[in-house]
């Protein structure tokens, strides 16, 4: 892996725990005005000084984002299709690597359908983006296991995660499972969890406690942060599990003293 390559992803994956928060607010490709983004960089500000990267598109970039904010990118480069389409996640390349880097793009996101109709479009596209990335020394991040009516399971995100991995990608980003090891221990790159859909805070902090503890390199969690309601506490208590070891009550804790906090000062 040369330099640039190394240097990226230690932006993104902090050496000193050797994990990382990843803010998704990239919901807008698909979803139009997500709940909590409608006002994306209101909603994202506050909450910039405690993610190590955010994820997004490169409208999102533009619009909403300040661009002298220290905050690496990861960049969605795939979409083409809406909520609203039944051959939803049937995706191409939305962006090029020139955009990506005119944009200073620390890592590229592509999504591919695993055991789904379209698999073959998908996988085919995204090793295409991982060559033009490879070569400009940026990484690939491969959104896996997403699909409506896919059977999510340790045997199902095992495979579709070391599949990404050896189709080029750097960082897997899959959804948690019982038995998660089996995914984390046959996949050689690190494996993030996204968030899904709104839970509780103490569920979501759950969650991301007992994949940490299964191996995951940290999450890429969007909705169960900038839908919290208190979504400054909420990311601060992520980043305690993700990188201090924090438990789900400690963190569940931690998140309660924010919110009286952060609420007392609004
Ligand atoms: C999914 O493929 C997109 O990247 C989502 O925007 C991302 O998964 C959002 O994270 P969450 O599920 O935590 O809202």
């Amino acid at each position: 892996m040369d330099w640039g390559m190394k240097n990226r992803i230690s932006r993104i994956i902090k050496p000193a725990s050797g994990r990382t928060v990843m803010l998704a607010v990239d919901h807008g490709y698909f979803m139009g005005p997500t709940t909590g983004l409608e006002q994306l960089g209101r909603a994202v500000g506050p909450l910039l000084p405690y993610a190590d990267t955010l994820m997004l598109t490169r409208g999102a970039l533009r619009y909403f984002i300040d661009p002298a904010v220290d905050i690496p990118i990861t960049l969605r480069v795939s979409g083409g299709t809406s909520i609203l389409n039944k051959q939803l996640l049937h995706e191409g390349s939305v962006c090029s690597i020139e955009e990506a880097i005119r944009l200073n793009a620390s890592c590229v996101a592509f999504s591919i359908l695993v055991g789904a109709e379209y698999e073959r479009d998908t996988i085919l596209e995204f090793t295409r983006v991982v060559d033009q990335a490879r070569s400009f020394g940026i990484p690939a991040l491969c959104v896996t296991a997403v699909g409506r009516d896919m059977v999510r399971d340790a045997r199902y995100m095992a495979l579709a995660s070391r599949l990404g991995a050896e189709l080029g990608a750097d960082i897997i980003k899959t959804y948690f499972v019982d038995g998660f090891e089996k995914v984390t221990e046959t996949c050689p790159v690190p494996v993030v969890i996204a968030g899904g859909k709104k839970i509780p805070e103490q569920d979501a902090l759950q969650m991301a406690h007992d994949a940490i503890a299964a191996g995951a390199a940290g999450v890429d969690m969007g909705r169960n942060i900038f839908q919290s309601e208190n979504p400054v506490a909420m990311i601060q208590a992520v980043r305690a599990v993700v990188h201090d070891n924090a438990s789900a009550d400690e963190a569940c804790n931690l998140y309660q003293s924010l919110k009286v906090e952060v609420s007392a000062r609004a």
